[in-house]
């Protein structure tokens, strides 16, 4: 109701004076006291039983009226009503914005200093470190799990083996600009005995058996062709490219209901695209500094 003249503005704000005059007007009305009769008698009507004394209203009774009333049109006067702005300006978005900038301004000074600092730095201030669990449990357990040991496609952050780095600096640059991993599916290329023969090849890459030992041979010569440009001659993945190592046992995409060497050749058949979000916007430098150094330290609680 930004116009005061529309007709709902008028509508409220005569609404509210009106009021304000008639309670007022009652009062006088109210006020009176009979004349004709002498002060302390009982007047002759009655209203279901209840009779009334020709006495004032009492001064306290009274007073506290005028107040509220005062009080009323004071407020009027200094807040919105309708579409009049009231002297002040206020309004409930401007309150809003202002509590909000006030509040970040407070935090934006912490997250400064700490934004400043090398995420090595922030590694032996408890508090800092405390800071950066909290952010991270509301910002990444639902995809990493309140421990950081990941999931089916989550990335465990406890065990030093790292898709795209493990320093500082690289655990910063993920969570400033996110990652996507970009694997092919091979169906179409491969068919579902090259599959199978990659897949076999995989398996002994961590020191597993073959599923089928014939087919490791074959399988290494696909591999070297297709696969190596990305996760390496040995299989040791590629951080720039987000590759993993396939040497190391450890799995992103093992769902434990089927055989590992089943959860390969769906990797290979279809393909995987993990997605990392960015986080620069939502969380700015000082607060990515906090969390990185918390998943820092929690790769160094448990070397491996
Ligand atoms: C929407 C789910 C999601 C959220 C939220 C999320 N991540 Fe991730 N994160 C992923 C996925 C998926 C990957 C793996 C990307 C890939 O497969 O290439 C990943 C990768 C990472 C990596 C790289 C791991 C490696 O091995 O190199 C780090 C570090 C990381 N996340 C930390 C965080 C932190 C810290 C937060 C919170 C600020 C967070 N993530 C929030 C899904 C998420
Ligand atoms: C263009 C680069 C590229 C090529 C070529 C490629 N990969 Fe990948 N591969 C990736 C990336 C990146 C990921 C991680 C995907 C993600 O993060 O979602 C991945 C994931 C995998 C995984 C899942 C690992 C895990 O921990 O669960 C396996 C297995 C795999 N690749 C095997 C192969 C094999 C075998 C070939 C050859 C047939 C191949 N890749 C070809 C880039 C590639």
């Amino acid at each position: 109701m930004d116009n005061l003249w529309s007709f709902w503005s008028l509508f409220v704000i005569i609404m509210t004076l009106g009021f304000m005059v008639a309670v007022w007007w009652l009062i006088e009305a109210a006020k009176k006291v009979n004349a004709q009769q002498p002060a302390n008698e009982l007047l002759d009507h009655e209203f279901d039983g209840i009779r009334e004394y020709n006495n004032p209203l009492p001064k306290w009774w009274l007073w506290m009226f005028y107040g509220t009333l005062v009080f009323g049109f004071g407020y009027f006067i200094f807040f919105p009503l309708g579409g009049w702005q009231g002297v002040l300006n206020w309004t409930s978005v401007g309150q809003l914005e202002k509590e909000q900038q006030a509040h970040e301004q407070r935090f934006m000074d912490t997250f400064d200093t700490y934004a400043r600092l090398s995420v090595e730095e922030l590694l032996n201030d408890s508090t800092a470190l405390a800071i950066g669990q909290r952010i991270y449990a509301q910002n990444c357990a639902l995809c990493h799990n309140n421990a950081g040991t990941g999931g089916y496609g989550f990335p465990n952050l406890t065990n030093n083996d790292w898709l795209y780095g493990g320093s500082p600096e690289q655990i910063v640059q993920t969570l400033t600009h996110g990652r996507q991993g970009v694997m092919p599916g091979f169906s179409s290329q491969l068919g579902e005995i090259g599959i199978a023969q990659v897949s076999n090849y995989v398996l002994t890459l961590s020191g597993h058996e073959a599923r089928n030992p014939d087919q490791v041979a074959e399988g290494q010569v696909l591999y070297q062709a297709v696969c190596a440009a990305c996760h390496g001659d040995e299989g040791k993945g590629n951080q720039a490219l987000g590759a993993p190592n396939l040497t190391n046992d450890i799995w992103l995409y093992a769902n434990p209901e089927v055989s590992l060497y089943d959860n390969i050749r769906v990797t290979l058949r279809h393909g995987r695209m993990g997605v990392m979000p960015a986080f620069d916007e939502l969380l700015g430098a000082g607060r990515i500094n906090l969390v990185a150094a918390y998943v820092y330290n929690l790769r160094q609680e448990d070397p491996q």
